[in-house]
């Protein structure tokens, strides 16, 4: 049984384009999901799947991430003085117990590819997770956890994935696994992968998402991988290099992902775990109504 991992690398040394000018002074993975930056999210789920080491890879413009991982006694202190116990409470659990936080730079933002390598020293010689905040997964237990219960059979690289519209294909990596597509909870052998292909040359409508286990020859593979797709170091690229000296599989999670690195993928991000969420009670009645009223809007609106 592979040993387990500890490990966890999250770029977000990214320029968050697609949010500006959203993301001018606040990074992606510091947006808010209800009320919770949505890299909160990811490091849960990291250290719910027992993850203890969490590896940020930043650019310079990571004071505001830092700002939100540093303990910050003074408002706790006012937020006690004021009996506003449970936000103290909250504050104080923003990182997980037991989970130690480190950060690595990566200095010009070539590519999701290069920012996994830039966390080399950290992670050294031995298998890690990679997770990208901006694929937000609702789903029971979290889809790392998931991951990690199917690597103690299959060892090796583990690729998180799900089937998506067969016009989308040119957005992310793209698997092929021969015949037949993924049932939730579903493993399957990757014979090969690429990056963003146009429709009409993608071996299939199975598309990698925000979640990996790799093994340490992945750093090797991403020294002799050339800038491919949009000019970046893609891990894709690397992960494809691996395929017949080590094992590579695919797991089609049980949950539901949201890309929030869109805008829509985004909203409704919002929308579902505002509705998910037990002591939103009164307020997802009201979020309920709203979007009733404005599906009607636009049935309305569409008729004309
Ligand atoms: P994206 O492809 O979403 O790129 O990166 P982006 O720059 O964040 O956003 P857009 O496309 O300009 O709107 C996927 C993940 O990889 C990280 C991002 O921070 C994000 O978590 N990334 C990407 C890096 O850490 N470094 C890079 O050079 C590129």
């Amino acid at each position: 049984m592979p040993k387990p991992i500890r490990k966890a690398v999250f770029p977000v040394a990214g320029l968050g384009t697609r949010f500006l000018p959203a993301t001018k002074a606040v990074p992606k993975e510091l947006l808010p999901v209800v009320d919770r930056p949505l890299i909160d999210y990811a490091v849960r789920e990291a250290a719910e799947a027992g993850v203890t080491r969490v590896i940020f890879v930043t650019s310079g413009r990571d004071a505001a991430l830092r700002r939100h991982y540093r303990p910050d006694t003074e408002l706790e202190k006012t937020l006690e003085s004021r009996g506003k116990v449970a936000e103290r409470d909250r504050l104080a659990a923003i990182v997980p117990e037991g989970v130690q936080l480190e950060f690595a730079d990566q200095p010009v933002p070539l590519g999701l590819g290069h920012a996994v390598r830039c966390a080399r020293e950290h992670v050294g010689d031995e298998p890690f997770a990679v997770l990208l905040p901006d694929d937000l997964v609702q789903a029971e237990p979290g889809c790392l956890a998931q991951m990690f219960g199917r690597y103690r059979e299959t060892g090796g690289n583990l690729l998180a994935a799900e089937t998506i519209p067969p016009d989308r294909t040119d957005r992310y990596g793209i698997l092929d696994v021969g015949a037949g597509g993924m049932v939730p909870g579903g493993l399957a052998d990757v014979r090969g992968l690429v990056e963003k292909p146009p429709p009409a040359a993608a071996p299939s409508t199975l598309a990698v998402v925000g979640r990996y286990i790799l093994q340490p020859e992945i750093f090797a593979a991403l020294d002799g991988v050339a800038p491919g797709a949009g000019g970046e170091i893609q891990l894709t690229d690397a992960i494809a290099a691996l395929i017949g000296r080590q094992p590579v599989s695919c797991f089609r999670f049980e949950g539901v992902r949201f890309d929030c690195g869109d805008r829509q993928g985004w909203l409704m991000a919002n929308v579902a775990f505002a509705l998910d969420r037990p002591d939103f009670d009164g307020i997802g009645d009201e979020l309920r109504a709203l979007l009733e009223t404005a599906g009607r809007r636009n049935q309305i609106g569409g008729a004309e």
